[in-house]
């Protein structure tokens, strides 16, 4: 099995095939602690990356801390592999996300995060989510300046409208914006549509909807049927059909799973098929 998609070039140079992998879940519970088997977590990324998975997310907040470790050990810095990483939401024991956009925090998270993922210089540092008691100017510029002075290469949002896309825009070169977004879930096709417009990479968090496919599960069926396939990789497959900038993440636990996800790369939908689904 070999993942085999068009790519893009993140920030205009660090070219990825359009399908990563989401390591949100290789993590404890809850996204808190240590996987039951780190060995096997580890060893589910290297399969990954030996299937041709070039592009991986993950977040200081997973864990906290132990997906960027577990990355750290299972991605070799001459695997050719780009990580994007993230700062900006707080964890704590009641596995709430805090938001927290401070730039003194922003900047002290890129240490721990460059410790963690054992690597120079952060491929793509992306801010989480915008924080309602920190002015969003003030943490978009922490980034910039991180970028200036050479701890990441490129910068990305999470969790963001047009409008904050734009505002960022004025302040630091934006590479991705990572919003939640699946066949089921649109509400930021226009965060989309300014992606395309910019060449922005736009990585839909929650590829496969975790398999809530709402009101598209029959669809998703049916054409899952036509294929031979599952209607997660159907919904996959529709993404990278969608758009030429989007770049899916699926997150698995699961050999089998990762299989799956990656050989929906290459199932055609046909014209048919992809507007049934729009
Ligand atoms: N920026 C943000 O705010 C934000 C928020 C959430 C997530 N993310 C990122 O987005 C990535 C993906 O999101 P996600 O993990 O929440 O959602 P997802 O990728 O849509 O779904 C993952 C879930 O689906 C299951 N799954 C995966 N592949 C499957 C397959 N082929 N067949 C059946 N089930 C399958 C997984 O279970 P198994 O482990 O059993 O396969 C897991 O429970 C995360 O890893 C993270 O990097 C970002």
């Amino acid at each position: 099995m070999a993942l085999s998609t068009d790519t893009f070039d993140i920030g205009g140079e660090l070219t990825v095939h359009r399908l990563g992998y989401g390591a949100m879940r290789i993590t404890g519970e809850d996204i808190i602690g240590q996987p039951d088997d780190e060995s096997a977590a580890i060893e589910l990324v290297r399969e990954a990356v030996d299937m041709g998975v070039d592009f991986i997310d993950t977040a200081d907040s997973y864990g906290p801390g132990v997906s960027e470790r577990l990355l750290g050990e299972a991605v070799a810095p001459d695997d050719g592999v780009v990580l994007a990483t993230k700062a900006g939401l707080l964890r704590n024991s009641e596995g709430e996300w805090l938001p927290h956009g401070d730039p003194d925090y922003i900047r002290n998270q890129v240490l721990a995060s460059k410790d963690r993922l054992g690597v120079d210089t952060i491929d793509l540092y992306q801010y989480h989510r915008p924080d309602p008691e920190t002015p969003f100017e003030d943490s978009v510029q922490a980034f910039g300046e991180l970028k200036d002075a050479g701890f990441v290469d490129h910068v990305g949002l999470s969790n963001v409208s047009v409008d904050q896309l734009e505002t960022a825009r004025d302040h630091v070169e934006i590479a991705t914006v990572q919003n939640r977004y699946n066949v089921t879930y649109r509400d930021d096709e226009d965060v989309l549509e300014a992606c395309e417009e910019y060449d922005i990479g736009f990585i839909p968090w929650y590829p496969m909807a975790a398999g809530d496919f709402g009101d598209k599960e029959d669809t998703l069926a049916a054409v899952a049927q036509n294929h031979n396939a599952t209607p997660h990789q159907i919904a996959l497959a529709w993404l990278l059909e969608h758009s030429d900038v989007t770049l899916p993440i699926p997150g698995t636990s699961s050999y089998d799973h990762l299989q799956q996800n990656i050989a929906a790369a290459d199932i055609p939908l046909t014209a048919d098929e992809y507007n049934r689904l729009l």
